[in-house]
């Protein structure tokens, strides 16, 4: 518990006003040899550079970046910018903005964030009434797209704050960098005072680890400065800090044989046993992407040096093995289908011993000849080879997947879009898992069963995620075709938090309404689709010295 005082919580640093985008291509190997030399360099105005770069086609991401908000340029007002700024708004924009205002969380009179779900109607309010960090992520997207930053910046000092709180689940003590899954304000109103409750798991159904939110905290740090040109929060002791304590607990060495951080069940979106143990993909997605932020962040002083060093070197390692290991496509398959087994040595083709016959059948009619993901989870005989949305789209967005890669995910999207966005954008895994199935992975769960919830259900909040990959990948087209289908009824159901069904068509059994993420997940991707070079604060340019090591699918021809 934190009593309330008086202190001001927002730092208020007037500073120096520049952008990332240097860093973003900053030189992987160069920095292996030379740390020393990595420096943030002043980047020329983006005023420079004409809108007309961002015409159609493959975006041009360092055009993006450079073209990053001017910081100030937007006052802080009640009315959207997407609603002033456009001819004709659809309805649904000012209303979603209302809607995430009400979600707003206060502590001592500042924003600190927003709530998970803001349903007077439901019986039950479980921790719907929490700040999530994950789900706050959208809302600050939106916020900083619309000029409004102080709200992510208080969010991003409070969570630190958090941070250095000690942890404890029982009598274990857990590592000091772990960031909170989320956290609420007590409002006392006899006493006048605000009050912060966290979980940092412990408090948790099944008292799952939130990995994710580490990653989450760097990103959102490095979306703020680029969004803001303000360096001076970054640059601050306490958010070195910061991201050093959480890179300290996914950089240590120890029996590790893989890149790759090794998970419990439930430690990301999918916080319920959901047969995600092991190395599953949103985790590496976000752990190679919060790596590539925290690089672009990290000062080369002599604390930040060695994880500058630590986080090149995974860099490589991981790139490496996702690109190898996860990918999968017609060609992949086909050679797992007729692998070996039992191979020992430094020769062995099937490193994993795969068992062909562990192959589901499902996966022989869903691949496409063009097209490709990168699998679910990969570890000693085991491959499971479901297709889960959130870490293939944040695999572009980071440039985990090389440019090949990531045009093979979005063509499999539109192969499959029957299957994986439906009549409601989009499903967060596919396919569910049923029956026999379905009682020995997620232990019966019956808000996990067949195309519900977390098994095969259908998220609008990923809609954002799905934008942002196909502006990067100049795809808009994908995007506005699943934006469509979301006007037509998230609105209408009240914003729910996922939907059942193989078409994703029924409002989800236990679905919340007025879900803040489904709700600001809507604006951001309206607000990327209006002005493109808001992807800057979330996206990264391919890192020409990651080279890949195998090319398929895009390339693919008979
Ligand atoms: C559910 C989701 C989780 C989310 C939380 C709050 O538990 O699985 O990802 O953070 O709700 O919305």
């Amino acid at each position: 518990m934190e009593e309330g005082h008086k202190e001001p919580l927002v730092l208020r640093v007037e500073g120096s006003h520049c952008s990332l985008s240097e860093m973003d291509d900053f030189d992987l190997t160069r920095a292996l040899e030379k740390p020393r030399q990595l420096k943030i360099e002043r980047k020329r105005s983006f005023d420079e550079r004409s809108m007309s770069e961002l015409s159609t086609g493959y975006v041009r991401q360092d055009s993006i970046l450079e073209m990053a908000h001017s910081p100030g340029s937007r006052s802080m007002v009640d009315t959207p910018l997407s609603v002033r700024n456009s001819f004709e708004p659809h309805p649904m924009v000012a209303e979603a903005w209302e809607a995430l205002r009400r979600s707003m969380a206060f502590f001592r009179g500042q924003p600190v964030g927003t709530i998970a779900a803001y349903d007077h109607a439901s019986e039950e309010v479980l921790n719907y009434d929490q700040v999530f960090v994950r789900d706050f992520v959208p809302s600050a997207l939106a916020f900083l797209m619309n000029g409004e930053p102080d709200i992510v910046k208080n969010f991003l000092l409070k969570t630190l704050q958090l941070q250095g709180w000690e942890k404890r689940v029982d009598r274990f003590k857990l590592g000091e960098g772990v960031m909170p899954a989320s956290f609420k304000v007590l409002h006392d109103p006899v006493r006048k005072t605000d009050t912060i409750i966290a979980d940092f798991g412990e408090s948790a159904i099944g008292r799952v680890a939130p990995v994710d939110s580490g990653f989450w905290w760097i990103i959102l740090l490095r979306a703020y400065t680029k969004s803001t040109g303000d360096l001076t929060l970054s640059e601050t002791p306490e958010c070195q800090r910061g991201m050093r304590l959480i890179l300290s607990l996914c950089l240590s060495e120890g029996f590790d044989t893989f890149p790759t951080l090794l998970c419990a069940d439930g430690c990301s979106m999918v916080d319920r046993r959901m047969g995600v143990y092991g190395y599953p993909i949103e985790i590496q997605a976000l752990f190679f992407m919060a790596l590539r932020c925290a690089l672009s962040m990290l000062k080369p002083d002599e604390e930040g040096r060695d994880f500058i060093e630590r986080i090149v070197k995974r860099l490589h390692a991981l790139s490496f093995h996702m690109r190898s290991y996860f990918w999968l496509d017609f060609q992949q398959l086909n050679d797992i289908y007729r692998y070996k087994t039992e191979e020992y040595s430094h020769t062995a083709v099937n490193k994993f011993n795969v068992m062909p016959d562990s192959i589901p059948d499902w996966v022989f009619d869903f691949m496409p000849l063009r097209g490709g993901y990168f699998v679910g989870n990969v570890s000693p005989a085991r491959m499971d080879f479901r297709w889960f949305s959130l870490g293939n789209c944040v695999s572009i967005l980071s440039s985990l997947a090389t440019p090949d890669q990531s045009m093979a995910i979005m063509d499999l999207l539109e192969h499959r879009w029957e299957e994986l966005v439906g009549e409601m954008p989009l499903k967060i895994c596919y396919p569910c898992i049923e029956s026999h199935e379905w009682r020995i992975v997620t232990g019966c769960d019956p808000k996990n069963t067949r195309w519900s919830y977390h098994n095969g259900g259908s998220w609008p909040v990923l809609l954002w995620t799905l934008t942002a990959a196909c502006i990067k990948t100049g795809r808009p087209q994908i995007a506005r075709r699943a934006i469509d289908l979301i006007e037509s009824r998230l609105h209408r159901d009240c914003w729910p938090e996922y939907y059942d069904g193989k078409q994703g068509r029924y409002v989800g059994k236990q679905a919340r309404k007025y879900q803040t993420w489904s709700i600001a997940g809507y604006l951001v991707a309206k607000m990327m689709l209006e002005d493109p070079s808001h992807i800057g604060m979330i996206s990264l340019e391919e890192d020409k010295q990651m080279k890949p090591v195998i090319k398929r699918s895009a390339s693919w021809t008979c």
